[in-house]
């Protein structure tokens, strides 16, 4: 099987690792390589990947909305999203999904199963791609209330009143969201704030947080960040950025091959390659 991953810059990338794994598990023989493409000459690169007959390939940074005019169909979520983040080849076609917004859910709900129902209230900080995948997938899942949260208020305003969640959702401040803070059941962390080389920045403040509330990096460099030591120190539970990593590669990799794979062995694998053990 031939997979791979396309991106810029994509040379530490852990998704060659966490595939090889996969395969591996999944006893099938195969391969996961890296296509660095430049965003000039986007086009000729993906005729020459048509000319690999890859199986199925992961798409990131910046293509994952310039890889959807060269898609013969797309899937639902995905299209609202408009984003695709995983493509499979099907006979010779190219189907694309998201699997990012998944990802997420899934992860949270194996280790926080009754969490999610619709009276969570949920704050999002962020309003990227990232942001709109988890936020949209929430919906779906039947969570009522979700406020997003952004430095740039538009972008958080753009997300809410783009659901027929606008009824009970807002769009906040940052400010305003650290003053309600102590309103929500689960905050998730969408941004880079806080990745390395700049560790020690948080987005908000955690200081009045409901205690026992669920709090959520999506930054997996450090592997426990700023701001989930600021929840863990305000009698939070955290969920953390790897893990949504793991679950949405595990979830391509399911659209590939049709195999489910266990997460729970993997993950611990993944925290020690993150720890450098
Ligand atoms: P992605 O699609 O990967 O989520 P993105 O669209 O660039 O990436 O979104 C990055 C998010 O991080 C945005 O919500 C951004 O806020 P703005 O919309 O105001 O730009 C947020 N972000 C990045 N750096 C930030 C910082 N220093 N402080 C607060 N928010 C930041």
């Amino acid at each position: 099987m031939k997979l791979g991953l396309i991106g810029n810059p994509i040379k530490h990338s852990l998704s060659p690792w966490i595939h090889s794994r996969l395969l591996e598990l999944a006893g099938i023989e195969g391969q996961y390589q890296l296509y660095e493409m430049q965003p000039g000459s986007f086009q000729q690169q993906i005729e020459l990947l048509r000319n690999e007959q890859l199986d199925g390939f992961n798409v990131t940074v910046p293509f994952k909305q310039k890889i959807m005019p060269e898609l013969d169909d797309i899937d639902g979520q995905a299209k609202k999203l408009g984003a695709v983040n995983t493509v499979k080849n099907h006979d010779g076609r190219w189907l694309g999904y998201n699997t990012d917004g998944k990802g997420f859910v899934n992860s949270l709900r194996a280790k926080y199963g009754t969490l999610l129902h619709p009276d969570t209230k949920v704050l999002l900080l962020g309003a990227g791609g990232a942001a709109k995948g988890i936020f949209f997938t929430l919906l779906n899942e039947g969570v009522r209330q979700i406020d997003v949260a952004n430095r740039t208020t538009e972008r958080a305003e753009a997300i809410v009143n783009a659901s027929e969640a606008a009824v009970s959702s807002h769009s906040l401040t940052l400010k305003e969201a650290e003053g309600r803070i102590a309103e929500y059941h689960l905050i998730i962390q969408t941004t880079t704030v806080g990745m390395n080389p700049r560790s020690d920045e948080s987005i908000i403040s955690l200081k009045n947080m409901k205690e026992g509330a669920v709090v959520s990096d999506i930054v997996y460099q450090p592997l426990e960040t700023a701001f989930l030591k600021d929840a863990i120190s305000n009698g939070g539970r955290i969920h953390q950025g790897h893990e949504m990593l793991l679950y949405q590669a595990v979830y391509a990799f399911k659209i590939w091959t049709g195999k489910s794979i266990d997460e729970t062995k993997l993950l611990m694998e993944l925290e020690a390659q993150l720890k450098g053990e």
